[in-house]
């Protein structure tokens, strides 16, 4: 179902920018993409076509309330990322109610709340991903709270098969009581962040270098990236003021994430018309002015997981002031009392958005 609001277009020029969509999609989309490339070096925006006209997003795929799990497959096997969880299969998430939808449509997330578990022991938790898969767009998410805490690690991101091959993109994500969001990429060697690019997060810098080579093989997969500015973009903050949006822009432009917390919310966003350019620059970008984005990502599924200690939460935990060590903390359910709760507004909760590049 396409919500009519989502595009102004006459009905005409509707169904031709649906014919050109179809036609984006085949193969022989090839043959137009170095008259693409060849002319945006002339002119680099994020939210232009090559002749200057601004994109037109139309909706491709929407995930919302009592269907919102329908399109997503749960992940059942051991955390790729050495992570100390046991991610269940949909039947036993639902039955223990990790995963389930409210009367009102709020759609809920979470780790098992309840088990006391011996020292070593994985804890509950769910990873679900799209069976949709993606080449590119906007991708916006309302959330009305995200998990936080000692040895928690959650995030929202997109990946392709053959990881890293086709490139991995971190929307959303954070570990212990971190307050700034990190945005992040992996990619195959060839594909660096342009620190000259328009956005106001700060290059993530970790291990004695600025993390700007997205490659995955080196640099203990640090990837590129870059912190948000904003103490509301993750943890206690960003749900004590109930939360906000996060928008993931991909094009032929580059990679872009905004994150607005609620009071910051654009209309254009709220009234289902997301116009990026008009919400400043984004908190972190990768430009294809270094990066050659049709080459390095490619038909991703987009993920949700909430995961403990591990490669990032577990080798941080000594030196982030949480207490003890991460397996004791994971022992107590107590501890992992924070959900993700996908907001219901008046827009989808997750959708995405396809401009036919
Ligand atoms: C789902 O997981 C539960 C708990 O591990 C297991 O008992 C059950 O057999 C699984 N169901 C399916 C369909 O795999
Ligand atoms: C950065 O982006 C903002 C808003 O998108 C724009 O007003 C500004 O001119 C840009 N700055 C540069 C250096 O491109």
């Amino acid at each position: 179902m396409l919500p009519s609001n989502w595009s102004r277009l006459p009905p005409c020029i509707l169904v031709l920018v649906l014919a050109l969509q179809v036609a984006a999609l085949t193969p022989a989309r090839r043959s137009i993409d170095p008259l693409i490339h060849a002319s945006r070096a002339e002119k680099r925006s994020i939210n232009q076509n090559p002749d200057g006209s601004h994109f037109i997003w139309l909706p491709q795929q929407e995930y919302s309330g009592q269907t919102f799990y329908d399109g997503f497959f749960f992940f059942n096997y051991p955390d790729p990322t050495n992570g100390h969880v046991n991610y269940v299969n949909e039947s036993y998430a639902r039955e223990r109610r990790l995963v389930y939808v409210e009367d009102d449509g709020t759609v809920i997330m979470k780790a098992d709340q309840e088990t006391w578990l011996p020292r070593g022991q994985f804890r509950d938790s769910i990873r679900i991903e799209s069976y949709a898969r993606f080449d590119g767009g906007l991708f916006i998410l309302d959330l009305a709270k995200a998990p936080w805490g000692c040895g928690t690690w959650p995030a929202f991101w997109t990946v392709g098969n053959d990881w890293p091959w086709n490139g991995e993109i971190d929307i959303i994500e954070g570990v212990h009581d971190n307050q700034h969001n990190q945005v992040a990429w992996h990619t195959a060697p060839g594909c660096r962040l342009d620190p000259s690019a328009n956005f106001t997060g700060n290059i993530a810098d970790g291990g004695g270098y600025q993390h700007l080579d997205c490659n995955s093989f080196i640099n203990h997969n640090a990837g590129c990236g870059a912190t948000e500015w904003s103490r509301a973009s993750y943890g206690p903050l960003f749900d004590e003021q109930g939360g906000g949006v996060f928008v993931m822009k991909w094009d032929e432009n580059g990679i872009a994430v905004w994150s607005f917390f609620r009071a910051a919310v654009p209309r254009d966003i709220d009234d289902g018309t997301p116009n990026p350019s008009e919400w400043g620059p984004p908190s972190a970008v990768l430009s294809s002015s270094m990066c050659d984005i049709r080459r390095f990502f490619k038909n991703h599924a987009i993920i949700f997981d909430i995961t403990f200690c591990g490669d990032w939460a577990g080798n941080s935990y000594a030196t982030s002031g949480c207490p003890g060590t991460c397996d004791e903390r994971l022992m107590d359910p107590n501890n992992f009392v924070e959900d993700t709760s996908l907001r219901n507004g008046r827009e989808p909760q997750l959708r995405v958005a396809w401009a036919g590049f």
